[in-house]
């Protein structure tokens, strides 16, 4: 199923790695990923979340936090047994590991720009293929995956689309506008609103959007180190000035978790 991301040939496992027809090559590292990223396509030396953001993400999500959030995810995965599915901008893979525990039977793939982020995620879960690749151009057939994971992350639409089979569906899951709204607030003068379904204006032709809801808690965070790794997993963690960071991290914090789930499928 996979597609050379130089020639969109299939490729084949070939000694330590695949290849495809035409003579390109790719490695399967130490740890046990693919790296589908050619150089080429690569826009940074180090493209995607850098080693300090995964590493915060992953302690954070350990810490059991937002497990709620992953028990929906994979509830809601389960509903469709898909037999091949894809999670696009996996991270350091805390939601893909529920994804394949809750689609034991089906094939699982998961890539992300980010090596560090792809380093850690694949130790998590050993049956999913771990993919170094980009998101815009997925190492994928066309019609190969009956449901798209895409959590927190951005999306190529027309990739998505490209990749579904006809039925299939991409699962959703982003913040509504009241998430994190008290940290927001501590950290801006002014809290800017956003529009959370702005993502439905993009769904392009072809995919329709058949299911939605929210889930929202409040989570209080009484560990600095917790505190201070959801600050740098977020973009409040670059964007808010050095001081507002620093009360942040000294006062407990209680926050609204609040989160939105859509399944959006591709017509027959
Ligand atoms: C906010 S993180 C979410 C990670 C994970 N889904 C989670 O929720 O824990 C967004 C991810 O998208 C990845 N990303 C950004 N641009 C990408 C691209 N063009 N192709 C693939 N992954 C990309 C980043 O490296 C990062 O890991
Ligand atoms: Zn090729």
């Amino acid at each position: 199923m996979l597609t050379c991301p130089l020639c969109s040939a299939p490729l084949q496992a070939a000694d330590n790695g695949v290849g495809c027809p035409l003579g390109h090559r790719f490695d399967r590292a130490r740890q046990g990923y693919l790296n589908l990223l050619p150089v080429q396509h690569k826009n940074s030396r180090d493209p995607g979340d850098n080693q300090a953001m995964v590493e915060a993400r992953r302690r954070f999500l350990d810490g059991g936090h937002y497990a709620p959030l992953a028990a929906r995810l994979a509830e809601l995965a389960a509903r469709r047994q898909p037999d091949r599915w894809l999670d696009i901008g996996c991270g350091e893979g805390y939601y893909t590991t529920r994804l394949a525990q809750a689609l034991p039977a089906a094939e699982g793939y998961a890539l992300d720009i980010s090596r560090e982020a792809v380093k850690r995620a694949c130790r998590r879960a050993p049956d999913v293929e771990w993919l170094v690749a980009s998101m815009a151009r997925v190492p994928l057939a066309d019609a190969s995956c009956g449901l798209l994971a895409s959590v927190f992350s951005p999306l190529d639409w027309q990739e998505a689309r490209r990749l579904l089979t006809p039925g299939g569906g991409l699962l959703r899951m982003g913040p509504t506008r009241r998430h994190l709204l008290e940290l927001r607030g501590r950290l801006y003068d002014e809290i800017r609103d956003y529009d959370d379904r702005k993502h439905l204006a993009l769904i392009p032709e072809g995919m329709q959007a058949v299911h939605g809801e929210e889930l929202e808690f409040r989570l209080t965070l009484g560990d600095a180190q917790a505190r201070a790794d959801l600050l740098a997993m977020t973009p409040h963690g670059w964007r808010a000035s050095a001081e507002r960071r620093a009360a942040v991290i000294d006062a407990p914090l209680e926050v609204t978790v609040s989160i939105r789930y859509d399944w959006i499928e591709r017509l027959p």
